[in-house]
């Protein structure tokens, strides 16, 4: 893959400085989490660990049982935890992560070393772009995202390489936020959010993702609304961790104002 590929913000945000270090994250994930019944009263770091791992078991319970014999790929994985947790709490056939910076699939393959040697066959990390991924046609059983797409900088080309690699029948699953629809929606949250301000968020309209996709021959499209289960729990956690002022604090009420929402979308590749 061409190195040039990576958007200079993601590129920037990825590199040296590890952003699982950050104090709203925990654990060497990177998401806001699904915080569904956890105690949000005094949460610990602890408890933002099991918030990230909720929301990849949200998503990896898209895939239906039986499950041994699906061969997926996550696209944006990070780390690599998320990977690794699919196969070992799911039992999938095989599982691969994809992530278009370099220096996250070096720190996936060193994080995940013990797991790599396990499962040799069945769990890998490589370099790849959600729009060019390093699969061959009718490839795969299932593919899934993780708070990823929003740094993809449009979304056709995610769903038609969707469509590509998935065999007839494959299923994907995206989660991530999405924006209102609204003219102004946009400007709002640049104001209101550093990520979005400098281009490292690409505000993505929902409508618009699903119609990519039902473009790209995808059907049986679902979405659910997951906000509430993710933005106050991840502000009730940033209130201990980072300052008042601190513009991540300010998702909340980008959620609150209908600017955003978390989402998950299901689309089968018929
Ligand atoms: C917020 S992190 C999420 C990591 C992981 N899914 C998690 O939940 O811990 C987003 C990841 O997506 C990757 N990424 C950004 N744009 C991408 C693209 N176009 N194709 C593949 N990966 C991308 C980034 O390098 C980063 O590792």
């Amino acid at each position: 893959m061409d190195q040039n590929r990576i958007p200079a913000p993601v590129r920037r945000t990825y590199g040296a400085d590890d952003l699982s270090e950050a104090p709203s994250f925990a654990g060497g994930f990177i998401n806001f989490g699904d915080w569904h019944g956890i105690d949000l009263t005094a949460p610990t770091a602890e408890d933002r660990v099991h918030s990230q791992e909720q929301l990849y078991r949200r998503v990896l319970r898209t895939f239906p049982e039986p499950r041994e014999q699906l061969r997926l790929a996550e696209v944006g994985c990070g780390r690599g935890l998320g990977a690794a947790l699919a196969l070992r709490e799911f039992r999938f056939a095989a599982v691969t992560g994809v992530d278009i910076h370099p220096d996250q699939i070096e720190r996936a393959r060193a994080v995940n070393a013990k797991a790599l040697a396990t499962y040799p066959d069945r769990l890998a990390y490589t370099l790849g772009a959600a729009d060019q991924l390093p699969f061959p046609d009718a490839s795969l059983d299932g593919l899934y995202s993780v708070e990823a797409a929003q740094h993809f900088r449009e979304l056709t080309g995610f769903a038609h390489e969707a469509a590509r690699v998935l065999r007839p029948g494959g299923r994907l699953t995206v989660t991530t936020f999405f924006t209102a629809d609204g003219p102004d929606a946009a400007e709002r949250l640049s104001l209101l959010l550093a990520s979005f301000a400098d281009g490292l968020d690409v505000p993505h309209p929902l409508t618009a993702f699903t119609t990519d996709l039902t473009k790209a021959g995808f059907t049986d499209l679902h979405t659910e609304s997951i906000g509430a289960d993710v933005w106050p729990g991840l502000d009730r956690y940033l209130t201990d961790t980072v300052p008042t002022s601190h513009w991540t604090r300010n998702f909340l009420t980008a959620y609150r104002d209908g600017l955003l929402d978390y989402h998950v979308i299901t689309a089968v590749h018929p």
